[in-house]
Order: structure tokens, then C-alpha cells, then sequence
């Protein structure tokens, strides 16, 4: 059955295990802290965890630098641990997708370690090497400003390596068939542990062709398929998510036109867009990236996000576009980074203006696909710039009023936890959100259990409406004879619109999702609905109730 595909409709929540709870008092997180925190997850509602890298790692790129693939780096806890947390997870109906880095190793790693020292040794052409450096040496890096080129010189190898990333990052030769086939050991390892599926970082650069010659890369998309297969043999219902900012007539190159390829993607053209909807009050941009990605094969799901561990890329905006969301929500050269975008956490780019936080978040839940929430959010935590690049957004928990927000015992957590301010510890923590119903922390389990409640937004068909104002962004989901409808207001003022375009010829009946009440058309059968400012509203259509409505399939 096709509604046995739990991730059309799951809540997704991305932690770092780093910075969520540190249970043994040594000022890092760690799998024991997380275990801990499992019901507070389960509470909030969401079905599935994904845990960013925690494997064996130097840590200078947050642990994008894996040095041993089949462990837990030992500052988090043991294999031990983690399979207790897969367990627990896994009683609380919680999935766990953990991330997958396989473009690149850690120069630590002893196959580059090996590599290096010989040129005979077996994990020679595990990576990309090249006598000269290649004319193109000082393009298309990854994080331009910070890193200064893609080919570095191994004075132990005599000869230079590629780096997408950082020059600690060497890329593996993804096209030599024994790394293929270890990065298959790797997946079938972490399912034996107890994981359904992975994040798959940088995918477009895991399937590129590699090498000193390489000029224009071509991705190699059987690759996917190969990895898709794999993971459906070991064990059929898990997935995978990939990274992949790419552009929508590429789309279906990774999903597979017959939907064998990747389940599921992250959505970044509809994230830019969306920004830049909060940013200038205009639906339309978004309403056409929404558009420009509703085909996809019926077994595919994007997942939605706001902002991430990285930075917000606006990469794919218009220059124009580009500034405005600059201009709002990161003005200060301090905000931005790589040339591309905003590093700041969302509460902080709305100033922590609640309304524009629901909006924002109920666009995120309410388009089609899966959320992604990032921890932190659904407390409205903020970010610390004076924290190098991408760290400022990925400070510890804030758990409660103690020292460091409750998240370590320890003077020294890994990050320092945000203190004073709106956004510091004491202001904003679990603790105290809980106690409060109007809290952002309730509101957000509420918007969880809605979202829940509305399958039709992860099944059915996406319809754009077009209520006639251009801040109004309204979509209706039909699924099963069960219909619902989401409208949002951009505009900083309030605003009538008649909304008759998105019903039936014989008007139906609105019922918010929210508060229960109820809409219906006048007697020239203009459905007019008044809206605040920022404000939306989730409404199932028919019925008077619409429990009762919703059929079971
Ligand atoms: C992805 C990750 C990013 C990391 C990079 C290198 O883009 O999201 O955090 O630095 O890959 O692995
Ligand atoms: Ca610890």
C-alpha cells in the first residue's frame, strides 16, 4: 500500500548530538544526554530524528570530516549507546536517519593516510590525485572567501588531491567500484544498528565525475539507483534524503522518472523562495517555486526546511531578489557568509516577532512535503555571531534557566550557550515554555499535531489558488475525496480576499483546523475571508466536523 511510506507524512527533527545534552558532565553532548530527551521528542510530536555526523572525526568541519566510518566518535558514547538510542527511539515510534558523508573523508582517515604514503598502496585511487595542478584548481569552491582552492598539493603523495570542500576533506574517487561497494558496507552497517535511511550530504558532488581533466562534471546517475536498491533489500522501507540544491528540471534525475532513485530531497529552491516571500511580502516567487516543483514521481517527497545547520543559501535567487532578503533579514556583513547568504538562526532574522515566526512556520509545514524542524526551533532559539561561520547557529540546547541552559553540568560546554539577551538561556528555555500555553513551544506542538491530522498535505494534489492579492498564498489538497486548504498572509497589514476560486461550484463549508470555526459563501457566492496581518489559517473543506470528515483509507 502507498500510505505505508511513512516519510510522505512524517515530522523530521535534525539534531546534533554535540549540542543537545550532555549527560556525563564533560561539557559534550553525547547518545546517553539524548537518550534522556527522548520522551521530550516523542512529546512534541515528531516521528523521525535526524542526527547530524557523529561518527569518529576530527571534528574541524563538525564532524563533515569522518575518520572512521563504523564508530561512534568516542566523545559522544559508544556503538552501545547509540543502538540504546535507536532502541529507545524506536519504542517511542521515532525513526532515526543519521547523516551520510561519503564524498569526502577526513585527512585523518587511515585510507588517505595510506594512500598517501604510496603510490602502490590499495587506497591510492580510493581518492583523485593529480601530478600538476590543474588549471581550474581555483574554481568552484565550495566555501568561497574561506576556502582558496580545490586542488592541494601532498608533499608525502608528491602529487595533488581534490578537495570539493575544505583541503582537509579529500573527495573519494566515487567512481572506483571498491568505494562504491564500501559505501554500501557503511549504509547496511548503520541499518543493522537500527537506523531507516540516511541524509546524504552533497549528493550532486558524490555522483559527479572527478578528476584533473574534468572541466564540466557529469553526474553519474546510476549511482543512485545503485544505492536506492541496496537499501531496499536490506531493508525495504528505509530511505534516503539527499542534499542536493539543485534546479527543478534536474528533479527528477534524482528522483528517477520511475521514482527509483532518491525518496526523498531537500527543497532548497522553495526555501530561497520562500525567504524571500517573508522578505518582500510578495506570495507570487513562492507560488511559482512551488509550482515549478509539484511533479515528481508519486513515491518522492521533498523535504521542507527554513534554515539548517548551514548557512541560508540564496545562491539561486536574482540579484535583486538577493539583496531584499539581505536587506531584511541580514544586513550586517557579520550576518552573511560565503557570498551567498545568511548564517543567523530564523527567530533572530524576525527579531523574534511571533507572528512572522508562526507564518513562517506554518508555510514550512503546510507546502507540500516533510517538515524538517532544526532543534532549537520550536523554542525560538537565536544564534551567537561571534561564533566562526556556521556556528553560530548550532549553540547548545537551551533546556532551562540552570547554567549553560541546563545542557552541561560542565564550565566549558563544547559551544557556549547563548546567555542574556532575548534569546539567552534564561529567557528562552524548555522549561519554562512548557509551563506556558501561549508558548512557542506549545504552539509548535499544536502546529505538529494539525499537520498530523492533515495527510492530505503529504498525499494529495497541490492546487495553486489565486485569491487575488498577490501577499496571499493559498493552496488546496485534494486526497481521497477529503480536501484541505492552507492560506497564508504575507502582508505586514490585514486584508480581504474572497477565497470562492479555491471551493466547489456550490460552495462549501471552511472549517478552521485551529479554533473549529467555520466559513461559508454569501448569497452572490463570494466566500470573502478577512485576514491580520501575517496571519494563516488551515481549513478542512465540507463537513461540520471534520474529524468525522477526514475518511479513513
Ligand atoms: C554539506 C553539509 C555541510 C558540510 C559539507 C561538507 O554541505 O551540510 O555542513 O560542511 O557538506 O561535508
Ligand atoms: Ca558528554
Amino acid at each position: 500500500m502507498i500510505n505505508d511510506l511513512w516519510y510522505k507524512n512524517a515530522i523530521v527533527y535534525c539534531l546534533s548530538v554535540e549540542t543537545f545534552m550532555d549527560a556525563n558532565g564533560d561539557g559534550i553532548g553525547d547518545f546517553q544526554g539524548l537518550q534522556r530527551r527522548l520522551d521530550y521528542l516523542a512529546g512534541l510530536g515528531v516521528n523521525a530524528i535526524w542526527l547530524m555526523p557523529f561518527q569518529t572525526s576530527p571534528g574541524r568541519d563538525d564532524g563533515y570530516d569522518v575518520s572512521d566510518y563504523y564508530n561512534v566518535d568516542p566523545r559522544y558514547g559508544t556503538l552501545g549507546d547509540f543502538v540504546e538510542f535507536t532502541h529507545g527511539a524506536k519504542q517511542r515510534g521515532i525513526r532515526v536517519l543519521i547523516d551520510l558523508v561519503v564524498n569526502h573523508t577526513s585527512n585523518e582517515h587511515p585510507w588517505f593516510q595510506d594512500a598517501r604514503s604510496d603510490p602502490n598502496s590499495r587506497y591510492r585511487d580510493w581518492y583523485v590525485w593529480s601530478d600538476k595542478k590543474p588549471a581550474n584548481a581555483d574554481e568552484g569552491m565550495v566555501f568561497p572567501g574561506v576556502q582558496k582552492t580545490t586542488w592541494t598539493r601532498d608533499e608525502k603523495a608528491k602529487q595533488y588531491y581534490f578537495h570539493r570542500f575544505y583541503d582537509f576533506q579529500p573527495d573519494l574517487n566515487t567512481a572506483n567500484p571498491h568505494v562504491q561497494a564500501e559505501i554500501l558496507k557503511i549504509m547496511g552497517f548503520w541499518l543493522q544498528l537500527g537506523v531507516s535511511g540516511f541524509r546524504m550530504d552533497a549528493v550532486p558532488f558524490v555522483i559527479a565525475e572527478k578528476g584533473p581533466e574534468v572541466t564540466k562534471p557529469k553526474e553519474q546517475f546510476d549511482m543512485l539507483r545503485t544505492f536506492r536498491e541496496f537499501l531496499q533489500w536490506r531493508l525495504g522501507d528505509s530511505i534516503i534524503l539527499a542534499e542536493a540544491n539543485v534546479v527543478p528540471k534536474d528533479n527528477v534525475k534524482y528522483f528517477g522518472a520511475d521514482g527509483d532513485r532518491m525518496q526523498m530531497m531537500f527543497n532548497f529552491h522553495v526555501n530561497q523562495a520562500l525567504f524571500y516571500a517573508l522578505a518582500s511580502s510578495d506570495a507570487r516567487p513562492l507560488a511559482k517555486a512551488v509550482e515549478e516543483t509539484l511533479e515528481h514521481p508519486q513515491t518522492a517527497q521533498w523535504g521542507l526546511f527554513l534554515r539548517n545547520h548551514d548557512e541560508l543559501d540564496l545562491g539561486r535567487l536574482s540579484e535583486k531578489q538577493r539583496q531584499k532578503v539581505f536587506q531584511e533579514f541580514g544586513p550586517d556583513k557579520s550576518m552573511q557568509l560565503y557570498d551567498r547568504g545568511i548564517r543567523r538562526r530564523l527567530a533572530p532574522m524576525l527579531q523574534g516577532d511571533r507572528r512572522r515566526l508562526e507564518l513562517a512556520y506554518s508555510l514550512m509545514f503546510s507546502l507540500p512535503g516533510t517538515p524538517v524542524l532544526r532543534y532549537g526551533d520550536e523554542i525560538a532559539m537565536g544564534d551567537d555571531l561571534s561564533l566562526p561561520e556556521r556556528n553560530c547557529a548550532r549553540t547548545p540546547m537551551q533546556w532551562s534557566t540552570e547554567p549553560h541552559g541546563g545542557f552541561t553540568k560542565n564550565d566549558k560546554p563544547v559551544l557556549p550557550v547563548i546567555s542574556g539577551g532575548a534569546f539567552g538561556f534564561q529567557h528562552t528555555n524548555v522549561a519554562d515554555q512548557r509551563r506556558d500555553p501561549n508558548s512557542m513551544l506549545n504552539w509548535m506542538e499544536r502546529l505538529i499535531r494539525m499537520r498530523k491530522e492533515a495527510p492530505e498535505i503529504g498525499w494529495g494534489d497541490c492546487k495553486i489558488l489565486n485569491p487575488g492579492n498577490n501577499g496571499v498564498l493559498a493552496l488546496r489538497y485534494d486526497w481521497r475525496d477529503n480536501s484541505v486548504l492552507v492560506v497564508h498572509n504575507l502582508n505586514a497589514t490585514p486584508v480581504e480576499f474572497d477565497l470562492s476560486v479555491g471551493l466547489g461550484d456550490k460552495g462549501e463549508t471552511l472549517i478552521d483546523l485551529a479554533d473549529g470555526g467555520n466559513s461559508e459563501a454569501d448569497e452572490t457566492g463570494k466566500h470573502r475571508l478577512l485576514f491580520e496581518a501575517y496571519a494563516y489559517r488551515w481549513y478542512r473543506v465540507g463537513g461540520l466536523d471534520y474529524l468525522l470528515k477526514r475518511k479513513e483509507v
